[in-house]
């Protein structure tokens, strides 16, 4: 059998021949002293590109986002997120399980953004009774609600409120560079009203491992402290930072035809009787769409060679990366229509 089209995610990307050469030549040190000359050459573009201070290498999104919560609360400290949000799903309850943060959940908008208002009345009173409102965590694009990319004065007007209140806010902008070009809007200025950003080179950049956690450098400072305590501290990591600089020099433009190929994949699914899917919902490579009986639809996929994942309900998600032509698409749908036909 071919080599199945795989759309299950864009975490399946492998790295590409310049990042494993990159590998092969990066030069190395023990980066727990700090020694680490490729790690230190990442950290400082990521931080860079960010536009803030510093920038800390982790193990995964999981970690950053982990470690964030960590630094920017204390134990019985609380953290606002949407209900639909990555750190909430997926992330195995850590920031209460290990930091002792509760969480609380508002509704989030079809657009991944929480309403203001939800966001200001979750926000606590200075009351005996109550855990203090340290953080409101956000995510761009957002996974769960489709991939989609937040613009600049919604996550302004948000940022702007927390901060109002005296409440910091910590971005999970695993697919960020998705989120900006989807908007034309230069990575910086949208990450600008955030305290701190993680971001994921694993994913559409095609890194094997890695994500950045970006801050103001006594917040890194103390993230770095954070990363070693739950074990996340490396030694000769630049063999993975190399192939992160490559991810971060040459893997950054192209996740535009990511989104081209996820726009013809959403407009032929809205051609196909039995598929509803609103493709003006669709705005970076991320594609979720509703049949009728989706465990048996997506095996019936697999079986001619296309993978995708189950998203709950009678929800299904595939999403477009690096590896995957205009030709996958378009026999990916051909492979539905005939998946379809077949239930
Ligand atoms: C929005 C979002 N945040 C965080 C993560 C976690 O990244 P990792 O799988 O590297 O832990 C993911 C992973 O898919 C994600 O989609």
């Amino acid at each position: 059998m071919n080599t199945p089209i795989d759309l299950r995610s864009d975490t399946v990307t492998l790295p590409t021949r310049a990042m494993r050469e990159a590998m092969y030549h990066a030069e190395l040190g023990d980066d727990v002293y700090g020694e680490d000359p490729t790690v230190n050459a990442l950290e400082a573009q990521a931080a860079a590109m960010l536009g803030h201070e510093a920038a800390l290498f982790v193990v995964s999104g999981t970690m950053g986002n982990l470690v964030a919560i960590l630094t920017h609360c204390g134990r019985g400290d609380e953290a606002i997120m949407g209900d639909e949000c990555h750190t909430f799903h997926y992330e195995v309850g850590g920031a209460a399980a290990l930091g002792g943060v509760p969480i609380r959940t508002v509704p989030n908008g079809h657009d991944g953004l929480p309403a203001l208002a939800d966001i200001e009345a979750a926000i606590r009173p200075d009351d005996i009774h109550d855990p203090p409102t340290r953080l409101l965590c956000l995510e761009n694009t957002h996974n769960r609600c489709g991939g989609t990319a937040i613009g600049p004065e919604p996550f302004r007007a948000a940022c702007d409120l927390a901060h109002r209140h005296g409440v910091a806010v910590h971005l999970d902008g695993a697919r960020i560079f998705n989120a900006a070009i989807a908007r034309g809007c230069p990575v910086r200025e949208l990450v600008a009203p955030a305290d701190t950003v993680m971001f994921c080179l694993s994913k559409g950049l095609g890194a094997p491992v890695g994500s950045l956690l970006a801050g103001p450098a006594d917040f890194i400072t103390r993230a770095r402290k954070n990363r070693k305590m739950v074990g996340g501290a490396m030694r000769q990591v630049g063999v993975l930072a190399a192939a992160g600089l490559v991810a971060l020099d040459q893997m950054v433009d192209r996740l535009a035809e990511d989104h081209e190929h996820a726009q013809l994949l959403a407009h032929g699914l809205a051609a196909i009787p039995g598929v509803h899917i609103d493709p003006s919902r669709v705005h970076t490579n991320i594609v979720i769409f509703e049949v009728t009986d989706p465990l048996a639809f997506l095996q019936r996929l697999q079986a001619e060679g296309v993978l995708g994942v189950y998203f709950g309900g009678q929800m299904v998600r595939l999403v477009t990366h690096y590896g995957i032509t205009r030709a996958d698409i378009e026999a990916t749908l051909v492979t539905v229509r005939q998946a379809l036909r077949a239930a």
